[in-house]
């Protein structure tokens, strides 16, 4: 059956290695009929959490109406949703920080619920040899998945990506692909 996919991309740089495994997924997802929604949130404007805890008062997710409420609506619709970062200060980047600390906003918001059961997955790269540099870009998101009764179907951590294009030398992009047969 065919899936509508949100795919949350976190680097500003355009055309950069996160965004490079992010379109060898979507273009893999698409192949198959599914439907993707892509967000850069490293180019759109989305900022931190206030903890107003006003989530859900007026008819968008935060009262404070930046780019997250349509990243907010797609994920509602979602049945899945693929995070693809760079790696930043051995962390996820803080554009996909800021998305994941609105997500706040369906907890107080009433919506936990309604949005539990999705799948999920990770994408990311760092510039380091070592793929343990990633580990603490996985686990905040792994345990967020968690939290949300979402399900991981992969996570794809490429490591030795440190210029924009440095994944094509890897096997990212197949391993990024072939998270599209998991929706
Ligand atoms: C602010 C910043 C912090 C970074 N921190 C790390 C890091 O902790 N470890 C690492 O291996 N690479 C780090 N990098 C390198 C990026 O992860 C790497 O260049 C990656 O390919 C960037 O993805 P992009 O091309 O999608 O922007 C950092 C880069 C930037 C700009």
């Amino acid at each position: 059956m065919n899936k509508k996919i949100v795919v949350i991309t976190g680097s500003p740089r355009k055309g950069g290695n996160s965004d490079i495994l992010a379109e060898a997924f979507i273009t893999a997802a698409e192949s198959k009929g599914h439907m993707v929604q892509r967000f850069d949130a490293g180019r759109l404007k989305i900022g931190g959490c206030h903890a107003c805890n006003r989530c859900f008062k007026t008819e968008k997710a935060c009262s404070f109406d930046d780019d997250f409420n349509k990243i907010a609506a797609a994920v509602q619709e979602a049945d899945a949703v693929i995070f693809s970062t760079p790696t930043y200060w051995f962390t996820m980047s803080s554009a996909i920080k800021a998305v994941l600390d609105r997500f706040y906003s369906f907890l107080i918001g009433g919506k936990a619920q309604e949005i539990a059961g999705k799948k999920a997955a990770i994408i990311a790269c760092c510039m380091s040899e070592d793929p343990g540099t990633m580990n603490d870009v996985k686990s905040p998101l792994m345990k967020s998945f968690a939290f949300l009764k979402w399900d991981c179907i992969g996570e794809v951590l490429v490591p030795k990506a440190g210029n924009p294009g440095d994944v094509k030398n890897t096997d990212g992009c197949e391993r990024a692909a072939a998270l599209a047969d998991l929706l």
